[in-house]
């Protein structure tokens, strides 16, 4: 059983991730996404909101599942026995912070290894931030993610 853990902050999770999500799920028999509980960034959403809008988005792929971790990548790994790490690249801008990540992480722990996979190029623009800009002025966003996160997307700006 080949299990691999897809990362992230997913502050939201947008169609890239989706995308990424969707073709790791061929390849490995078990993708477990893990959003990373990271107290000193300012979240549009709480930890157990995001899994649980990913799991509603996830559901039609049996192999997913979504998890949250705090700490170090390379700890959750070992705790859960997983040794793959799935990252999305867009562009080759990239692939420099990336490519340290993963080189750090397998220094670290040699029986990690980092697959990444690249993003369909219609999603190579794509970020939570980008979506996060859009929304707090109230810009259209239904390309960028799941209808089902658009209110949620709008109504956090309406209580700021
Ligand atoms: O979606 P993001 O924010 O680009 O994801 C980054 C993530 C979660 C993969 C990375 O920050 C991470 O693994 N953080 C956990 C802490 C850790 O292991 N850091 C070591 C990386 S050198």
């Amino acid at each position: 059983m080949k299990k691999a853990v897809y990362p992230g902050s997913f502050d939201p999770l947008t169609y890239g991730h989706l995308d990424i999500i969707e073709r790791a799920s061929k390849i490995f028999d078990e993708v477990i996404v893990a959003v990373l509980c990271n107290s000193t960034k300012n979240s549009l959403f709480s930890i157990d909101e995001r899994v649980s809008m990913i799991e509603d988005v996830t559901q039609k792929y049996p192999n997913v599942t979504v998890t949250s971790f705090d700490g170090l990548l390379i700890d959750f790994m070992k705790e859960i026995n997983a040794s793959v790490i799935i990252r999305g690249l867009r562009t080759v801008t990239d692939f420099e912070y990336e490519f340290q990540i993963a080189q750090t992480n397998h220094v670290q722990d040699s029986n990690i290894e980092t697959v990444f996979l690249t993003s369909e190029l219609q999603y190579s623009y794509l970020s939570s931030s980008i979506v996060k800009e859009f929304a707090s002025y109230g810009g259209e966003i239904s390309k960028f993610v799941p209808e089902q996160f658009i209110d949620k997307i709008y109504s956090k700006y309406k209580d700021r």
